[in-house]
């Protein structure tokens, strides 16, 4: 059951799981890097004559391949985490006291039906499966296709966050953390700032809080809403959200940025790393936004490469520092707290 770590994965219950695993990656990655670019191809060309690439066979077959990797790498991870369940209960349980970081969450909290969803297509989603941190772990090694496995792609997205001009920063929350690979960073990053991650998920912030136990990396984390977080006001220097946005329904999108406004003190700066704006994607990747949102259950994912960012963000009084790609297919953008605290 507990094989060690390597590096910063912790290995998974049975040495089988591992090669499965090993399959399911190069699965992913011969669909994306070896068929994607045919079917980028065929969509541009079908958008070209005014139709649409979605029916064609090679395309199907595409659609059929991403959701049954999904589907085949999430089965196996609950089925082996499952297998041992009452180990892996006993090991969050007994990290749930345990240093240097707090764990805090409140068993009378109710979670919104928005955020129950099986997103992408993980059974029980974030909240459902009391093992789903475990689960996540390892399915996202598989979803970043072995180029996470030390969290590097997470250290990435923490050097793109803009620091206050006058540098000092004392609180740093990561919004809608997950397991905390942002957060640790952060706190790599800002050592000597308090760091906390924000979770709706119990489960996520369980394992979050133990995964950090485990590197003895000194961050909090709390379950919680980005809509309505229960923080202080004006006690943040650093608020970090990477894609969070696109798995929040529309309604909220205003809330949450008007949330972290509140949050922020004046100077106090919000990067964002999500999904690009839809002016900026190709018809490939529109056509691969399509398939997410109706056959990986990314339903919200739509409205917010629509909507506009900037605009909600300058709405909010959080002046817009700079906008741009990121190394993956994501954007950035940076927006400060007028000093003034406006
Ligand atoms: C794609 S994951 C984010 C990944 C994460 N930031 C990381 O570093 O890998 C989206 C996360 O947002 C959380 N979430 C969704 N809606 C939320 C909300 N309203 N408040 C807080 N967290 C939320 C989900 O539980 C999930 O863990």
């Amino acid at each position: 059951m507990d094989r060690g770590h390597t590096g910063l994965l912790p290995r998974t219950p049975r040495l089988e799981d591992e090669s499965y695993l090993a399959f399911m990656e190069s699965y992913r990655n011969h669909a994306i890097r070896g068929m994607f670019p045919h079917i980028a191809q065929l969509a541009g060309a079908a958008e070209a004559s005014g139709g649409s690439a979605d029916e064609q066979a090679y395309v199907r077959t595409w659609k059929r391949m991403m959701r049954s990797q999904q589907q085949l790498t999430w089965q196996k991870l609950q089925d082996s985490f499952h297998a041992d369940a009452a180990h892996y209960e006993a090991e969050l349980k007994a990290a749930e006291v345990a240093r240097p970081g707090r764990l805090h969450y409140d068993p009378a909290f109710v979670t919104p039906k928005y955020a129950s969803l099986d997103i992408h297509l993980q059974p029980g989603g974030y909240v459902g499966d009391p093992l789903a941190g475990y689960v996540f772990h390892h399915g996202t090694k598989v979803f970043y296709q072995g180029e996470n496995d030390q969290d590097q792609l997470h250290q990435q997205v923490v050097d793109f966050v803009r620091a206050p001009e006058d540098g000092k920063v004392q609180r740093v929350l990561d919004l809608g953390c997950s397991i905390g690979q942002c957060t640790t960073a952060l706190k790599q990053r800002f050592p000597d700032a308090e760091v906390t991650g924000l979770d709706v998920g119990l489960p996520m912030v369980r394992y979050a809080h133990k995964r950090a136990v485990d590197l003895g990396i000194d961050v909090h984390f709390r379950q919680g809403l980005a809509e309505d977080t229960q923080l202080p006001s004006g006690q943040y220097d650093v608020i970090l959200a990477y894609i969070l946005f696109h798995e929040v329904p529309e309604r909220l999108f205003r809330t949450i940025i008007g949330e972290v406004h509140r949050l922020l003190r004046p100077g106090g700066t919000f990067t964002v790393v999500d999904a690009p704006n839809d002016t900026a994607l190709g018809a490939g990747n529109r056509l691969w936004l399509k398939f997410d949102a109706r056959y990986n259950c990314e339903p919200y994912s739509p409205a917010f490469v629509a909507s506009d960012l900037a605009g909600m963000l300058e709405a909010a009084g959080l002046r817009v520092a700079s906008r741009g790609p990121t190394p993956t297919f994501l954007s950035c953008t940076t927006a400060v707290k007028d000093a003034r605290g406006g």
